[in-house]
């Protein structure tokens, strides 16, 4: 790829091929070298210990490293304000100085999208077209199998439609029995919509009530478009070696969808490369998961089954194209299992009770347990910014204690002092 050949702007840790991680109790600098092996590292720890700071700290020397990064941020609180360097970084890596993700010397760029209504100045508000989705992505949603077959078929044979309302006037009067379609034929009804029922086209009335209960709701929320020209191409981006960030305000089943089409859309095409024996010409896409259990969740709803099971499968591929995945999560029992075992490495903030035999058979390693709960934390010194301790178990099984360093972006901080009003605006 032409983007990794250039070696402008090479700085102290990429020159030494490593990723700083942390300090040990010694002062001695922890890190881990850039592979292009598969490789994969998660964040494991409990609310506020620090595991989106290290995410993004990681993914940050990824991005250095030239890699195309794919991130998803359900909540959309963390990974938004990666683009500005950190105002207040207090402890970062010798040699390294604030910095944002914007763009790199070499012609790689990152690119912020967003659901959200309110997008940041960086940001593009993008809005995915229903028909893109496959039907297990459709299926996530919420839509009934019945609903989503007829729901495509009616795109096909009536589309396109110019917008919601059109489309569920459409919906609401389509005929549930065959004698009314038949009346529909002599006596056409008002619509909004400028083409008409074909003759004997009838929707089961169970399927009519899944499909306007989940359209209505999709509408509501403006985060769907009918029209497919509305898609941003974020695969022709990767293709090019940029990144995409990508949040979701909240919404985990349009992200979980994103994850799914995605991911299949890297590997097609990294397979397609490796079949054609050019896979050495691009880089090792990285994907990052913020809130990974949340996205891939082990007991997830009925109707969530397919699209996570989908997800798990795609994941486990990653290893053998070379993609890279990290991800943070407050706990190891609530992600997949098999996605959970999949990692090469991890990183454990401390953690009591039935977790710890958890993470003890995730990583087969017994010895564990004392040590992670055994590290340190205190969030109340430090002037807020806490004390913190994790535990970094490479893929050989060393285990490291380590003081994380902050992120050279800026992050999302707790608010430290409550703005006391003076006591005249009270009154
Ligand atoms: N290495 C660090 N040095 C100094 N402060 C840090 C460091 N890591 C995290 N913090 C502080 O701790 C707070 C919590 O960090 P972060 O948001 O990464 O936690 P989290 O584990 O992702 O929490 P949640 O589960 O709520 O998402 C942040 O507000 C940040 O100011
Ligand atoms: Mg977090």
């Amino acid at each position: 790829m032409k983007l990794l050949k250039s070696k402008k702007r090479v700085n102290y840790w990429l020159r030494k091929n490593q990723i700083p991680l942390g300090l040990t109790k010694n002062k001695e600098i922890i890190w881990k070298r850039f592979t292009f092996k598969s490789d994969s590292l998660i964040f494991s720890a409990r609310p506020g210990i620090g595991k989106s700071v290290m995410l993004k700290s990681f993914y940050f020397w990824l991005f250095q490293n030239q890699r195309p990064l794919i991130v998803f941020d359900p909540e959309g609180l963390d990974h938004r304000l990666s683009y500005f360097p950190n105002s207040h970084a207090l402890k970062l890596p010798p040699e390294t100085k604030p910095w944002g993700i914007k763009s790199l010397d070499s012609g790689q760029r990152a690119y912020y999208f967003t659901i959200s209504k309110n997008p940041m100045p960086h940001e593009r508000k993008f809005i995915p077209a229903l028909s893109t989705f496959g039907i297990k992505e459709l299926r996530s949603l919420g839509f009934s199998p019945g609903a989503i077959r007829k729901f495509l078929n009616l795109l096909e044979e009536y589309g396109p439609f110019k917008d919601f309302d059109t489309l569920m006037d459409f919906i609401h009067k389509f005929p549930i029995r065959e004698d009314i379609a038949e009346r529909y034929q002599r006596n056409m009804p008002f619509l909004l919509h400028d083409k008409q029922y074909l003759p004997n086209d009838v929707i089961l009335s169970s399927t009519k009530n899944n499909l306007v209960q989940h359209l209505y709701s999709i509408m509501q929320e403006g985060i769907f478009s009918l029209n497919p020209e509305d898609n941003v191409s974020f695969i022709d981006l990767i293709k090019k070696g940029h990144s995409v960030f990508l949040s979701f305000d909240g919404h985990y089943d349009v992200c979980r969808a994103m994850v799914g089409k995605l991911a299949g859309e890297v590997i097609g095409y990294l397979k397609y490369l490796e079949d054609i024996g050019e896979r050495d010409t691009f880089g090792q896409p990285w994907f990052i998961f913020e809130e990974m259990d949340g996205i891939i969740p082990r007991n997830p709803e009925p109707y969530e089954e397919p699209i996570v099971e989908t997800l798990a499968q795609l994941i486990l591929r990653f290893r053998k194209l070379s993609v890279g995945m990290a991800g943070a999560c407050p706990s190891l029992t609530s992600l997949n299992k098999k996605v959970a075992q999949g990692f090469h490495e991890y990183i454990f903030g401390r953690f009591a009770g039935t977790e710890l035999t958890e993470i003890a058979s995730i990583t087969q390693e017994n010895s564990i347990i004392s040590l992670v709960n055994n590290l340190y934390w205190n969030r109340h010194v430090n002037g807020g910014a806490g004390e913190r301790e994790v535990l970094y178990v490479t893929e050989l099984k060393q285990k490291y204690k380590i003081d994380p360093f902050e992120c050279p972006c800026e992050i999302h901080r707790e608010p430290t002092k409550v703005k006391k009003h003076e006591s005249s605006d009270i009154l």
